[in-house]
């Protein structure tokens, strides 16, 4: 695709979402597998389905919705997204990304990406959260690649601190005084549509990832480029292949996923009010 034709996807999906509310937003959130009800803590809430925002898809897995929620929370205007795109729904990376960047032209600047992953250290336990400190993007096809978007970044942004330390430190802040132990960890994209294999599990190990995950990755290095302060929190909802015994099934993981979220939504509540 053209950039002309790309920046005017972004521009009309931004647009039209300017046109729904009033006031540019202190964050957007990405909601991951099972984190939807974030959303119903927002007060005031604006819906905005995304079959009627221009450019977007619709997300086509079980527990993901596809809305836009606009409203505040503790004050603070917030833009959720309940459900995202993944790369294996089929859809290319412009598209997985797409959001992001129309959140970075809509004036926001810091997102919050959640997602739900395996976690691959002794320490991580399904209900676990875990603040992204890095990840691993070796098996994730760039989101960068092609003609540079230069409105947006640089042609090599670097990657030395995509995961902003500040939104870090203040997360771990509010995980101790709302007494939910988080955890810190490397998160590693995997491209899916499957779960890893317990080999898969021993290489990625030996690469240094403490969760993995079909997601995020691709986000993070699109609002890294664009300059955005980025928060990243993994819900581990599994052991990742091999460690535990068990077999892998979604229904489990947006079940975990549901059993924790009282946390994940306490915890992100808490980061907004103190952004
Ligand atoms: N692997 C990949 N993606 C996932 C996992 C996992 O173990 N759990 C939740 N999403």
């Amino acid at each position: 695709m053209k950039n002309k034709d790309y920046i005017n996807m972004i521009d009309s999906a931004c647009d039209y979402i300017r046109s729904r509310t009033d006031k540019i937003p202190q964050v957007s959130i990405i909601l991951g597998s099972g984190l939807g009800p974030l959303a119903d803590e927002i007060e005031n809430p604006v819906v905005i389905d995304y079959a009627d925002i221009p450019y977007f898809p619709v997300s086509t897995v079980a527990g993901h919705a596809g809305k836009l929620v606009y409203g505040s929370i503790s004050g603070k205007y917030v833009l959720a997204m309940k459900g995202r795109f993944h790369y294996y729904e089929g859809n290319d990376m412009s598209t997985v990304t797409l959001p992001v960047r129309v959140f970075k032209k809509m004036g926001i600047e810091n997102i919050i990406i959640t997602n739900a992953a395996g976690g691959l250290g002794d320490s991580l336990n399904p209900g676990d959260i875990m603040i992204i400190k890095d990840h691993i993007s070796l098996f994730c096809p760039s989101p960068l690649r092609g003609e540079n978007l230069d409105e947006f970044g640089p042609r090599f942004p670097d990657m030395t601190n995509v995961y902003s330390q500040k939104l870090s430190e203040l997360a771990a802040e509010c995980g101790k005084r709302l007494d939910i132990p988080l955890k810190s960890g490397v998160y590693s994209f995997f491209p899916g549509p499957r779960y890893e294999s317990p080999a898969d599990i021993r290489a990625l190990k030996i690469l240094g990832a403490d969760a993995t995950g079909m997601s995020t990755v691709p986000e993070a290095i699109v609002a890294r480029h664009c300059g955005m302060n980025i928060l990243g929190l993994s819900l581990i909802t599994n052991k990742a292949a091999g460690l535990s015994g068990n077999a892998l099934a979604h229904d489990e993981v947006v079940a975990i996923a549901k059993l924790a979220e009282k946390n994940m939504v306490s915890l992100v509540k808490d980061i907004v009010k103190d952004l």
